[in-house]
């Protein structure tokens, strides 16, 4: 593994040793255990969207793993005065020993990738959201044991978190599913991927995909960059919500995950939100775990 552009590239095996490794860490950091596996390594973090949680979480993930990261934001760096992708590789791949970049076209990923000669890690873009996944899976992996048998669900934009659950699920042989109005389904060659590869339902009733489910996943109706849609998208997504009406159907188990930030009242009510509370904000300390396993897997 030379670099983390989307999740569909790692193999199974190459998943599970980075969970593997995840929990590792996360036991470590636990009992205080020292943990500088990239002592002096140099992470450069390109932000072209907002950030919370990847920000600080690999900024975090850095320093304690031994090394430091530099927030390189796109009011700041040449690249948003149009300086090309290609050269930004080169020059950057001179100073530093990684590249995580938020963005919205894959492309400026993949292209940080061809034109550098060091690890690039996709920290979100309209595409994909590869390092939530990771952390996504090891939650469930934590709460459930593993995930034979699991039935996955999500609620609502065939966003770039609904692509990286959908390659997520099929890759630990979770069964999928995806209520969505029409018009708003994941990535259509994705999608036949997974179809060939796994277990994958795109409906629009969200009773028929949360029937079962063991997990059961939401995240925001407009995703940024999509703010100018919002009214159009309200309107749209209207009872594409996690509540408790749609938790009956689910397992009585059922865990609910959300990536974060949520906007109570449209996908997901307060009272979901906060029963599952627990589950939601272990899910958003484990992209700190998560992230630190890939970034050991590439820099070290
Ligand atoms: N879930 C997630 O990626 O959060 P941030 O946008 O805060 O990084
Ligand atoms: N779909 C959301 C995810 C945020 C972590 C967005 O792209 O804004």
């Amino acid at each position: 593994m030379k670099h983390l552009l989307k999740l569909a590239d790692l193999t199974r095996e190459e998943i599970l040793s980075i969970l593997n490794l995840a929990d590792q860490l996360k036991y470590e950091r636990k009992h205080g255990i020292p943990q500088e596996y990239l002592k002096g390594k140099k992470l450069g973090m390109i932000f072209q969207k907002a950030s919370t949680r990847t920000r600080v979480s690999f900024e975090v993930g850095m320093y304690e793993l031994g090394g430091y990261a530099l927030f390189l934001s796109n009011r700041d760096l040449q690249i948003g005065r149009g300086e090309p992708v290609e050269d930004t590789a080169r020059v950057l791949s001179r100073y530093l020993d990684g590249i995580m970049i938020r963005t919205f076209e894959q492309k400026e990923v993949e292209d940080l990738a061809k034109y550098g000669s060091i690890p690039i890690i996709n920290g979100l873009t309209d595409y994909c959201h590869p390092c939530q996944v990771l952390a996504d899976l090891m939650t469930i992996r934590e709460k459930k044991g593993n995930f034979k048998g699991l039935k996955l669900c999500f609620i609502g934009d065939g966003n770039n978190m609904a692509n990286s659950l959908m390659v997520g699920a099929v890759r630990t042989g979770m069964q999928f599913a995806i209520a969505c109005p029409k018009g708003y389904e994941p990535d259509a060659a994705l999608t036949a991927w997974a179809k060939e590869n796994g277990s994958v339902t795109v409906t629009d009733d969200v009773f028929v995909a949360a029937r079962d489910a063991d997990v059961v996943y939401t995240d925001v109706w407009a995703s940024m960059g999509q703010e100018e849609e919002k009214a159009k998208r309200e309107k749209a997504f209207a009872g594409y919500q996690v509540n408790a009406a749609l938790m009956e159907v689910a397992q009585k188990d059922a865990m609910v995950l959300h990536c974060l930030p949520a906007h109570r009242g449209e996908e997901i009510t307060a009272d979901v939100f906060e029963a599952h509370a627990d589950e939601i904000f272990e899910e958003a300390e484990n992209r700190l775990h998560a992230q630190k396993a890939v970034l050991c897997k590439l820099m070290k």
